[in-house]
């Protein structure tokens, strides 16, 4: 069978992200490869991810893979899948981020390690501590640092909120933490649920990390430091409320869909 064939009957994204990845090929060269022949074991292996795709894995679990700002990072089950948005909360750390002098971060939820990996591979000068309650994420992140020649610098650990770096100070904390209310859960589809249920729901009101840290975060951040959270579209007022009690200032920022989606709170 041709892969123009294939390509007919699979136009959507994730079809061709899988078929790309079968081929060995970016998704953006398919239709130039689209004359080639294809061997019956690949168009077999084809059909078989389609169809747990079908059935509501999603495809970052099929091929065991997903980009993030243009690199890709190792996936597995249980880990969240990286979000366009996320990439919105990475740059917008990146512009703060100085290309000289010795810069250290802090990451809570680690996940695929898709934040502080990027970060760590955009800037030469920096260190970055992170931590995930989930061991499966440590272990994953560690992989993919390795993968982006920057696992000298990330020093990945299990635990939650601050407790692993308890006594030390940091130029900047990020996190995209989890932020949906509970109530939303049942409601998710399918195979939003395959992802784990700590990396997404936030608790009854979504936004009890948020109340958790901040009154801590002025403890671990040095003076002008700075903190980056990635935010529920609904939840810019009570993130803005939680960080001014603490005599931070922030400034909100949105996502391509023009939603609330990132909040930058500066230490004076
Ligand atoms: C929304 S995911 C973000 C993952 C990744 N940073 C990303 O942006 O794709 C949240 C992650 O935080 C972890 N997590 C949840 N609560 C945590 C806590 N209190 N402390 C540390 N990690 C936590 C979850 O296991 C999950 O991996």
């Amino acid at each position: 069978m041709r892969l123009s064939q294939l390509l007919k009957s699979f136009s959507d994204r994730d079809s061709q992200i899988i078929l790309a990845h079968l081929l060995g090929l970016k998704s953006s060269e398919l239709y130039l490869a689209q004359d080639r022949e294809l061997e019956e074991e690949t168009v077999k292996g084809f059909y078989r991810l389609m169809e747990e795709r079908r059935k509501g894995v999603p495809a970052a679990y099929l091929i065991g893979e997903w980009e993030c700002l243009g690199r890709v990072f190792k996936l597995r089950e249980g880990i969240l899948v990286p979000r366009p948005e996320t990439e919105i909360l990475i740059e917008k750390v990146l512009k703060l981020l100085p290309e000289k002098g010795e810069v250290s971060g802090y990451e809570i939820g680690l996940g695929s390690g898709c934040i502080s990996v990027n970060l760590l591979a955009e800037r030469e000068n920096l260190k970055m501590w992170a931590c995930d309650v989930n061991p499966d994420a440590v272990e994953l992140s560690l992989e993919n640092a390795e993968l982006h020649g920057v696992r000298d610098r990330l020093m990945a650990l299990v635990g939650r909120d601050f407790e692993p770096v308890k006594g030390k100070k940091f130029s900047f904390v990020v996190s995209n933490p989890p932020y949906i209310p509970e109530a939303a859960w049942r409601n998710l589809p399918p195979e939003v649920k395959m992802e784990a249920k700590e990396a997404l729901i936030g608790g009854e009101r979504g936004y009890e990390f948020y109340e958790r840290i901040a009154p801590q975060l002025s403890e671990y951040i040095t003076d002008r430091g700075f903190a980056a959270f990635e935010i529920g579209h609904d939840q810019a007022q009570i993130v803005k409320e939680l960080l001014g009690r603490e005599s931070f200032k922030v400034n909100i920022y949105k996502d391509y869909s023009g939603q609330d989606r990132v909040a930058i709170a500066w230490k004076y």
